[in-house]
């Protein structure tokens, strides 16, 4: 047997959804959490896909995040608004800020929404796609438990808090830059250690803050930032406007969601919005934007490069081969998702493989 399997997506997405029902989730809010992790799967995100379902399951069932709390939305400004999202599901409390934040920037021109008492909330580049079919530039950011040094520090003090920009274009592919502020995702590290593989350098330290390749050694340590001190600086502001400002954890008190079980995450979330049609036409910004993107991929490119891409564009590539062909998923993967299948009493997930349909 291969060691991944391909599953067709809206089967996926169904599956998703029915787990996520078992355990007393709303209809409406179990489909958007099913859409949001098969979307990143789809657009070749998998650290941010179905893997995260069983950590999801895991944490409703045993109290520390509540999928039928209320979220409160209080205006502090015409342009601003407060939303707590009461340990609700981060991917709801994200969708809440999104939709006021898109209604603010729609009314005022620009945006910002801040959230408290949130959880993970999957990908930026979710909130990221939706904004950009309401021709509104959108800023997102979160912050995340602690897993990369300060410069200069040797342990974990700051998350790899991502950062999410989105602008819309016209025929040519929207920016949308979605990154953690880790030189690598730490999900990267975890399979190198499961396989035995050293790692390169400069992705990681070891638990005595000194450089490492070795991959468990960095699993017990940390991920160091992007870029040096410059991610660290931008995933420092980050926690500063997602956590301090908007009144939720921040470095240490944002709860790991891995390994505390006594605290909620109290994640914290930033959403900033720009509504095109205040600064020109939208459809005059598109073609600008298109212009610029036409240019900038009409650039002489470096031996071995085919083609240069738009932030965004090579998981859109992705995302249409996966829908063609399905989503492919390690066999450990798979394997956890029926175990939490059978233990919620519900079908299995279906893989698909060269067309034939096994359970
Ligand atoms: N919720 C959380 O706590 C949390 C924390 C960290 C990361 N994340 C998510 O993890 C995901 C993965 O982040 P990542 O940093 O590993 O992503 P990545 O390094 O794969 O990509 C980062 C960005 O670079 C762009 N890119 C990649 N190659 C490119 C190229 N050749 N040309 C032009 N652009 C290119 C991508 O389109 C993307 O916008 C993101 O969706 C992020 O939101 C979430």
């Amino acid at each position: 047997m291969s060691d991944f399997i391909r599953i067709d997506w809206l089967q996926l997405q169904d599956w998703c959804e029915q787990i996520l029902r078992l355990i007393k989730v709303p209809q409406d809010r179990a489909s958007l959490i099913a859409e949001s992790l098969v979307q990143a799967n789809l657009r070749g995100v998998d650290s941010h896909g179905v893997v995260r379902v069983p950590i999801y399951v895991k944490r409703i069932q045993k109290g520390m995040v509540d999928p039928r709390a209320e979220i409160a939305i209080e205006s502090i400004a015409p342009a601003a608004a407060r939303v707590d999202g009461n340990n609700t599901v981060g991917v709801v409390a994200g969708s809440a800020a999104l939709d006021e934040v898109l209604r603010l920037a729609k009314s005022c021109g620009t945006a910002v929404v801040g959230v408290k008492h949130s959880n993970h909330f999957g990908t930026g580049a979710y909130y990221a796609l939706k904004a950009i079919q309401r021709d509104v530039i959108l800023i997102v950011m979160s912050n995340a438990s602690q897993t990369m040094p300060p410069t200069g520090g040797i342990r974990p003090f700051i998350g790899t808090n991502p950062l999410t920009v989105a602008i819309p274009a016209g025929d040519q592919h929207p920016f949308i830059l979605d990154m953690a502020t880790s030189v690598v995702a730490r999900g990267k590290i975890i399979v190198a250690a499961e396989k035995g593989e050293p790692i390169p350098e400069g992705w990681a330290l070891d638990k005595f803050g000194r450089p490492t390749t070795d991959a468990a050694a960095a699993l017990e340590g940390s991920v160091l930032p992007f870029g040096g001190y410059k991610g660290y600086a931008i995933s420092l502001l980050i926690d500063m406007l997602a956590g301090v400002l908007t009144g939720a954890g921040f470095g240490r008190y944002v709860r790991n969601m891995y390994e505390d079980w006594l605290h909620p995450q109290n994640v914290g979330h930033l959403f900033l919005a720009i509504d095109i049609n205040r600064f020109m036409p939208a459809e005059e910004f598109k073609s600008r934007m298109d212009q610029y993107i036409r240019e900038l991929k009409a650039e002489p490119k470096a031996p071995g490069v085919d083609e240069i891409f738009i932030p965004g564009e090579i998981e859109s590539r992705i995302e249409e081969i996966n829908k063609k062909n399905g989503i492919q998923l390690p066999e450990r993967v798979l394997e956890e998702l029926n175990k939490l299948s059978r233990e919620l009493g519900a079908p299995s997930v279906l893989t698909r493989i060269s067309g034939k349909e096994m359970v």
